[in-house]
């Protein structure tokens, strides 16, 4: 008899049509993780929940703060049984380094607080209510907007970020304006570690895919963002080993 399947057929079964809860951290654990990190004094309520995170508004010294949880447990699809993910804190870890290159860089994001282990604190961006996403925003300006936002990737760029999931779900509408959140993927590309050609080809990839996602949402508007000419322009800008050599 082979060893595979190594489950129960019964319970492959309801592990697949989720009848086994798995032990994932509920909101009142949720929220007593974030009371003991000392992460802020009080918490008001959640603002979205998604695959990754759980992003909850809190109050610290009476001001509003966004404090991203990462799960800590995921369904592994080899087997169903749960795993902790070590993931979650370098998430956590990695975005909040990413958050701060991007704002010490003066770059639209929310400002990063602090991080422990698998939580993070930032701005929160919103007024009674959490700032929309691009996505789900009807624009009255959408030629100003995408200026906008190609001004943000730039200077992103510039703060030595790329931002390797961007697109109309990971920029949020606040003031007027467009600011870059989510950037637990985000790409360092003026540090040593990798080399500057490995980093410049991830940036690369990461930049047409963005650019093409934004400018599938521009599209609505009839506004075009020439993905190529930016990527090869802000990749220009990012070599500065020129380890692309000139062309
Ligand atoms: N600083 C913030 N201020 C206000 N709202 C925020 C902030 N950061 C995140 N949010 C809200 O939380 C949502 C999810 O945040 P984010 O995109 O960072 O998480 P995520 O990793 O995409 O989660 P998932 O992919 O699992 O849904 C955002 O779409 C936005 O609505
Ligand atoms: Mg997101």
């Amino acid at each position: 008899m082979p060893n595979h399947p190594y489950l129960d057929a019964s319970v492959a079964w309801r592990i697949k049509n989720d009848k086994i809860g798995f032990r994932e951290a509920d909101y009142r654990t949720t929220v007593q993780a974030i009371y003991e990190s000392g992460l802020a004094a009080e918490v008001r309520g959640i603002i979205s929940t998604g695959k990754e995170a759980d992003v909850l508004l809190c109050g610290y010294n009476g001001a509003p703060l966004a404090v991203k949880v990462y799960r800590l447990y995921r369904t592994s699809h080899r087997g169903g049984t749960p795993i902790k993910l070590e993931s979650a804190g370098r998430l956590a870890a990695h975005e909040f380094d990413m958050l701060h290159q991007a704002w010490r860089g003066g770059a639209p994001v929310p400002a990063p607080a602090r991080r422990v282990e698998n939580m993070l604190s930032m701005r929160y961006l919103g007024g009674e209510r959490a700032a929309p996403r691009l996505n789900d925003v009807r624009l009255d300006d959408p030629e100003r907007c995408l200026e906008d936002v190609i001004a943000g990737v730039r200077s992103l760029a510039r703060a030595g970020v790329v931002h390797s999931d961007l697109s109309a779900f990971n920029v949020l509408y606040h003031e007027g304006k467009p600011w870059f959140i989510d950037l637990s993927e985000g790409i360092r590309v003026d540090r040593t570690g990798y080399s500057p050609w490995m980093r410049l080809e991830a940036a690369e990839a990461a930049l047409t895919a963005g650019l093409r996602a934004l400018a599938a949402y521009f599209r609505k508007y009839r506004l075009e963002i020439d993905v190529a000419g930016e990527t090869e322009q802000l990749v220009r800008q990012l070599d500065r080993w020129e380890v692309r050599g000139k062309t």
